[in-house]
């Protein structure tokens, strides 16, 4: 008999302790996320004490609590943002009608595939960056990858508290499930693309955590409209802690593009090979690792045309981006969108029904976010006098996903022939001597207030603790 009181254990505000059929299914379920977190969570991390940010309630003063915890020790928690008692459907074909507190019979086979999407990609990241502890490139930044880690550990407890919760012994299959699919495994790998991709370095790890990332903001807040309240609730509280991961991205490569500018200023130069030689990234390499992680999640979003994203939204599953801000008759029956597809050699653009090009809508509320970020760091470059841009590249760019999958285009948007792809391939995405160079920057700093060469400080420290304050004490 387990002596474990999961009520007390787990910090939630589900009322975990009077549910004891859920709290024996989380019994059951916990050990092996440990040992999951063991196997591949981050490697070498056992004995380091982590100065994290614990969630142990909702409201301001219970999500961010700060101190040096074993990550293994981490209170991993269920949290659902507080219910509104009086909450309606406000999109699709159940507007005006209640919320649903549970499953409704007819939905269930597509809100698990929701939710199990959604939670696959939770530990998937975290096995795609299990490495990156090795070559921090300082204290503060292996804090940061840590309660990223931490905490995508915590977003896959709380899609597992809805599959055990809500969906009887599928969801407890699904949640077992999660734990055995591994990021880039041959035979059993994550199910969405980006997620079995590489993180192999930290220029790759801040690409990732400013788009990838990001295109959780957007999945998380289309799923926060949802009719099924318990994965509404649950979402909004994980949109608190997805943007902190976004600004380790967006600073993360903004204090990279800063200490290569430095560098290049210095030396009055913008030769890639000089500005490698003194240890810097050079601006052309940034933008073929923008250039890949760009294209690789916006491929996220699915195809352009898809006929469950029409039932996802009309069924009340899954909204849009900031749905209750807009200002139509949230059915969108009889109205239309602009995709783009391929004719005659040539990219045209097309009239679909809206319905059914949902997720090129969500895409199209990605890019704009994302293109915001990129002007944040042009600034860097603008303040510093270095004439160079940095550009996401076209839509139709590297896509692997939708009508525009295969077909080779160049980063501005022109369609391109076999003979050119190959040509010019390793100027428009990172090639392996990139990728070689990059891994050659990545040594382990992990001095107080010390950082890689190829990297700047950050302004300002973690909850208000100076640049160099011992983030991480090793055990
Ligand atoms: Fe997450
Ligand atoms: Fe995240």
């Amino acid at each position: 008999m387990s002596t474990i009181n999961y009520s007390e254990k787990i910090p939630n505000n589900v009322n975990l302790g009077e549910d004891r059929t859920l709290q024996r299914a989380l019994e059951g379920w916990q050990p092996n996320f440990i040992n999951w977190w063991d196997d591949v969570g981050p490697e070498g991390s056992t004995n380091h004490e982590v100065y994290l940010r614990t969630a142990v309630s909702v409201d301001p003063q219970g999500w961010a609590q700060f101190g040096h915890v074993k990550m293994r020790d981490y209170r991993w928690g269920i949290f659902l943002n507080p219910g509104d008692a009086n909450r309606e459907v406000h999109f699709g074909d159940h507007k005006g009608e209640k919320v649903w507190q549970d499953v409704p019979g007819e939905h269930r086979a597509n809100l698990r595939r929701i939710i199990v999407t959604q939670g696959d990609t939770e530990p998937a990241s975290v096995e795609q960056q299990r490495h990156l502890g090795l070559t921090a490139p300082s204290m503060y930044d292996l804090r940061n990858l840590f309660q990223i880690n931490v905490e995508e550990g915590r977003h896959l407890w709380a899609m597992v508290y809805l599959l055990q919760k809500h969906f009887g012994r599928d969801g407890r299959e699904e949640a077992d499930a999660l734990l055995q699919r591994t990021s880039g495994d041959a035979n059993n790998p994550r199910i969405l693309g980006a997620f079995n991709e590489k993180t192999p370095d930290w220029l790759a790890f801040f690409m990732f955590t400013y788009f990838t990332d990001r295109d959780g903001k957007f999945q998380l807040a289309a799923l926060a409209e949802s009719a099924f309240d318990p994965l509404a609730r649950t979402t909004k509280f994980m949109l608190t802690e997805e943007a902190h991961h976004m600004f380790v991205g967006e600073s993360g490569v903004s204090r990279v593009i800063a200490r290569t500018a430095q560098v290049m200023n210095e030396l009055k130069t913008d030769d890639a090979q000089k500005i490698r030689a003194a240890g810097c990234i050079d601006l052309g390499t940034i933008q073929r690792y923008l250039n890949f992680h760009y294209s690789v999640t916006i491929d996220l979003f699915g195809a352009d045309q898809s006929s469950n994203a029409a039932i996802f939204y009309s069924s009340g599953l899954k909204g849009r981006y900031e749905e209750g801000k807009r200002d139509d008759d949230h059915v969108l029956k009889g109205q239309t969108y602009k995709v783009l597809e391929v004719k005659d050699g040539q990219l045209v653009e097309k009239d679909v029904p809206m319905l059914n090009a949902l997720n090129e809508v969500l895409r199209d509320d990605f890019i704009k976010d994302s293109v915001a970020g990129v002007g944040r760091w042009n600034k860097v470059l603008e303040k510093a006098g270095i004439p160079t841009r940095l550009v996401v590249p076209h839509k139709a760019f590297n896509r692997q996903i939708g009508a525009l999958a295969g077909i080779k285009m160049s980063p501005e948007g022109r369609v391109v022939n076999d003979i050119e792809w190959a040509a010019k391939r390793d100027e428009w995405l990172p090639s392996s001597e990139d990728f070689a160079f990059v891994a050659s920057l990545m040594g382990r700093v992990i001095e107080p207030g010390k950082f890689a060469g190829w990297i700047s400080p950050p302004v300002m420290g973690i909850n208000r603790q100076p640049v160099d304050f011992e983030y991480v004490r090793f055990g």
